[in-house]
């Protein structure tokens, strides 16, 4: 550990600790070390071990009333956090003693009788050996440290290889020795880090492994604590503790090997469903039709199933349900819906069958248990349940019944209104178009899935009304739009166009008023620009409501996109802050989706909007998520209302050379090419989670610094991908699942970042390219461009 706080302060810290320390009490006696003429130690006695410089302890930690464990936990910080045990699995009580033998054998027993059995984890014996604690927060005694028997938690710089944890409620268990893989129960895995063997947590917060590393999302910050534990619910993850801000009470998560919480085996049990609540974090276990709680996470069939007879069991569709467990499972390739159907009713041992809508023909039968369910539109997966043919029960999971497409649709085409009998049918058309493009992402709650469903068919009754005349922008008043934002109080952000304010409007309505600086021409000219931007419509553009004109005054009011925008998701420090500050992180189907619905609305602008209209400013920061994590593009036709030379102080002011095309600097026209430009440096940064002028490890300071000309080599020279990959997603990259996905999205990035924009394809390429409709060849390296400064 190497903490380097100033004297004074460590002082004050120091005093601080003392007297808020839980363990500390004023008859404590502390231990340099504990050797063979030390008096035997028992856990009445009020002592401990202390390293060095105090960052750890070592003693008999009492859990309750008469239970003791023999732990080592930091010494420093409030928090009581217990790094080993000696005796995880068998308490002691007050009779236990630790000493040293004759012989030199380190002894925990339980009672100080003679034929009571030593609990320590190795049989030491070393005549010569004293036992203490190393700053490092290892136990030493002879040659056997403690990090060799690791209990829940990997400390840094202690060897992962050859080592395995069990979680504290011995549930789940992570072998480092031979597979790097996390189990459940001792021989049902969930994660495995596979090939790449873990080797060792460094106090920066890196994770070496054999063939190259990952990060947590502090990495290289000083002055931290860090720890890596196998925690109670299955999962992996890295913990850091600020000890030089005052503000921070408590760990901090900065790294999961899990993201999805549902696919941890033994989170819920047999014939049950995982859903997981992004909001509080928790998972919950239902049942699907036909079944009811047996126990708080598993389900029983209402009616046993009866399968030799094929007419007496029919199926139901759960969409997005995947049942993944160890169950014997049959991977086919149908030909068909039937054929797999088909494949089911023929084995008797057949409880149902996944299928994927995506023209693959995937197939796979569900035999004998239905185990470890969970529910991801991240799957794409619809799960056909077998139950008895006399079952009532309808699936209570719906959202896809047709081929899910990939992205928000384009247009939504609603049939006149039917008559009654035909409304639950028209009702899943336009849910399944609807949801086809919403449900994009892999985490969300079922019930606000179901609160949701009925939200969009009210909404789609109106919408299909709604749509068809076309509405011109709302010209509202200065003093309604003061009244609205409550005189410009709650100011959501601050772009290059100007101030961006939140409010509602008389009818409810949530808004995004954004005041606009520096508008050339008058009020009828805006007028004409606005109705224009207002004529867009694409679920990926934010929708303009209405604007004001007044006094000089130019406002743009838009629809208001809760959840902040992609640079807020892709750019965040800690994986779990505060709790109002916490963002999920994007997984790979999230954000290849983002990149088509952001290219797709762009094209939209370029090609298929009556005028020409450039965007001119696409960075992270003007892509909004829906909360569903559709990404809506705003800010765009607000360049015509600027001059170029502004848009170039504008990208000047902001001090970055940013996202601007090498056009931007010399005299050459601006075109289509140049928002091209930009959406591939977005696209990279989609991929890497990094700025693309800043290095991932933020170690590299250097001019020539450019991520995507090293992108280039590491994907065209070297062949690897996974080099640029995000480091905090990156354990979960999978190459059979994520390798298509990534590669195109990083080879279209590289064509789009061309320096001559001839060279650079249309936008509605760049589309077609992202959806895999159109062959990627191996692009030009782009060069280093930036803004000149002077
Ligand atoms: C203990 O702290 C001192 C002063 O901060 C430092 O010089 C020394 O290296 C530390 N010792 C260990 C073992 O970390
Ligand atoms: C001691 O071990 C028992 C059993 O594993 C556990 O329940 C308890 O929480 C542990 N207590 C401490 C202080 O580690
Ligand atoms: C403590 O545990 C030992 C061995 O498990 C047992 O023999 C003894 O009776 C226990 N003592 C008390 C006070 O519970
Ligand atoms: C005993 O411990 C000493 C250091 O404390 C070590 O050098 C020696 O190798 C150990 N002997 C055995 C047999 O473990
Ligand atoms: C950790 O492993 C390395 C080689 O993998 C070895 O050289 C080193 O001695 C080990 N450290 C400990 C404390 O076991
Ligand atoms: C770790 O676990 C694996 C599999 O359970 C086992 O084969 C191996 O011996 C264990 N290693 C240690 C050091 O306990
Ligand atoms: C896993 O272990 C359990 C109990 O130890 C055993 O019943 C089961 O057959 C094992 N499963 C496999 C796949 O080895
Ligand atoms: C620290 O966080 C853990 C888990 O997030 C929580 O259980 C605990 O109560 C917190 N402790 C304090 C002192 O805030
Ligand atoms: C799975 O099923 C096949 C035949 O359907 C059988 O040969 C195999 O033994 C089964 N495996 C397990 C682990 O039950
Ligand atoms: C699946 O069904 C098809 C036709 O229905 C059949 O040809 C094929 O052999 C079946 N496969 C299995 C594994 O039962």
């Amino acid at each position: 550990m190497s903490l380097h706080p100033s004297s004074s302060s460590s002082l004050l810290f120091f005093l601080l600790f003392f007297f808020l320390n839980p363990f500390f009490s004023s008859s404590q006696k502390i231990l340099s070390s504990f050797n063979s003429k030390s008096p035997p130690w028992n856990p009445t006695q009020n002592q401990i071990l202390l390293s060095p410089n105090s960052t750890f302890a070592a003693g008999f930690l009492q859990s309750s009333q008469n239970s003791f464990n023999f732990s080592i936990w930091y010494y420093k910080i409030p928090v009581k956090t217990i790094v080993w045990s000696a005796n995880p699995n068998s308490p002691l009580n007050s009779s236990a003693t630790l000493f040293i033998s004759s012989s030199g054998e380190l002894k925990l027993t339980p009672s100080t009788s003679s034929s009571a059995p030593n609990l320590w984890p190795s049989i030491i014996r070393n005549t010569s050996s004293v036992l203490f604690l190393q700053e490092d927060g290892s136990l030493v005694y002879g040659n056997w440290n403690s990090f060799l028997n690791p209990t829940d938690t990997y400390l840094p710089t202690q060897n992962i290889t050859g080592t395995n944890l069990t979680s504290a409620n011995g549930k789940f268990q992570f072998d480092g020795s031979n597979s790097n893989t996390l189990f459940f129960n001792g021989n049902d895995s969930y994660f495995t880090f596979s090939q790449n063997a873990l080797q060792r947590l460094e106090e920066t917060g890196e994770v070496t492994q054999v063939n190259g590393k990952f990060v947590s999302s502090d990495f290289g910050e000083k002055g931290k604590l860090r720890r890596m534990k196998l925690d109670e619910d299955g999962n992996m993850r890295i913990y850091s503790f600020d000890l030089s801000s005052s503000l921070a009470k408590n760990w901090t998560i900065v790294w999961q090997a899990v993201n999805q919480l549902c696919t941890i085996h033994g989170t819920c049990g047999t014939n049950s469903i995982c859903l997981y609540d992004t909001s509080t974090t928790q998972t919950s276990c239902v049942c699907p039709p036909g079944f009811r709680k047996d126990t708080s996470k598993s389900c029983v069939r209402k009616i046993p199933l009866m399968t030799k007879d094929s007419k007496a069991s029919k199926y139901l569709p759960l969409d997005f349900v995947s049942f993944t467990g160890v169950g014997n499972q049959t991977d086919l390739k149908a030909l068909s819906f039937s054929s797999c159907e088909k494949n089911c009713s023929d084995k008797n041992d057949c409880l149902g069958f996944l299928f994927k809508y995506d023209g693959t023909g995937y197939c796979v039968l569900v035999l004998e248990k239905l185990l470890y369910g969970y529910w991801s539109p991240g799957t794409e997966f619809v799960m056909y349940l077998r139950v008895d043919s006399r079952e009532n029960d309808i699936s209570n999971f719906i959202g896809m019944t047709s081929l899910m497409e990939t992205s928000c649709p384009v247009r939504i085409s609603l049939p006149f209104p039917p008559e009654e009998s035909k409304t639950t049918t028209r009702n899943i058309v336009i849910i399944s178009t609807i949801f086809a493009a919403e449900l994009i992402s892999g985490v969300f709650f079922f019930w606000a899935f179901l609160k949701k469903y009925i939200k969009y068919r009210d909404m789609a009754r109106t919408f299909g009304l709604e749509v068809m005349p076309a509405i011109g922008p709302k010209r509202f008043s200065f003093s309604e739009i003061k009244n609205a934002t409550n005189d410009f109080t709650d100011k959501i952000g601050r772009g290059g166009f100007g101030d961006v304010y939140k409010g509602k409007l008389s009818d409810g309505r949530v808004v995004a008023v954004k005041c606009l600086k520096n508008v050339k021409g008058g009020d009828a000219e805006f007028w004409a620009e606005v109705t224009i931007i207002a004529r867009m419509h694409h679920l990926n553009l934010v929708r303009l409501w209405g604007f004001c004109a007044e006094k000089g005054r130019r406002i743009l009011v838009y629809e208001y996109v809760p959840n902040g925008s992609l640079g807020e998701f892709l750019f965040q420090k800690s994986l779990i802050q505060s709790p109002d500050g916490q963002k999920p992180i994007l997984d790979w189907n999230i954000r290849y989706r983002i990149a088509l619905g952001v290219a797709r609305a762009i094209a939209y602008l370029h090609e298929e909007c009556l005028e020409w209209v450039l965007h001119c400013d696409i960075k992270p920061e003007n892509i909004l998520l829906g909360d569903d994590f559709c990404p809506k593009v705003s800010d765009f036709g607000l360049a015509k209302l600027k001059k170029k030379e502004e848009m170039m102080t504008m990208s000047r002011f902001r001090g970055t050379p940013g996202y601007v095309a090498p056009e931007w600097t010399k005299a050459d026209p601006i075109t289509p090419k140049a928002d091209v430009y930009s959406f591939g440096l977005v696209l990279l940064e989609i991929v890497s989670g990094t700025r693309n002028f800043e290095h991932h490890n933020s170690k590299v300071e250097s001019d020539q610094w450019f991520f995507p000309a090293w992108a280039f080599d590491k994907v065209f020279k070297d062949m690897n991908v996974d080099d640029i990959l995000d480091p905090q997603i990156k354990q979960s990259y999978d190459s059979r699942a994520h390798f298509d996905l990534v590669n195109r999205m990083v080879k279209t990035a590289m064509w789009c970042i061309q320096d001559r924009p001839d060279a650079r394809p249309s936008m509605g390429k760049v589309a077609k390219m992202l959806e895999g409709t159109v062959e990627i060849i191996e692009p030009k390296k782009p060069t280093i461009f930036f803004l000149s400064e002077e």
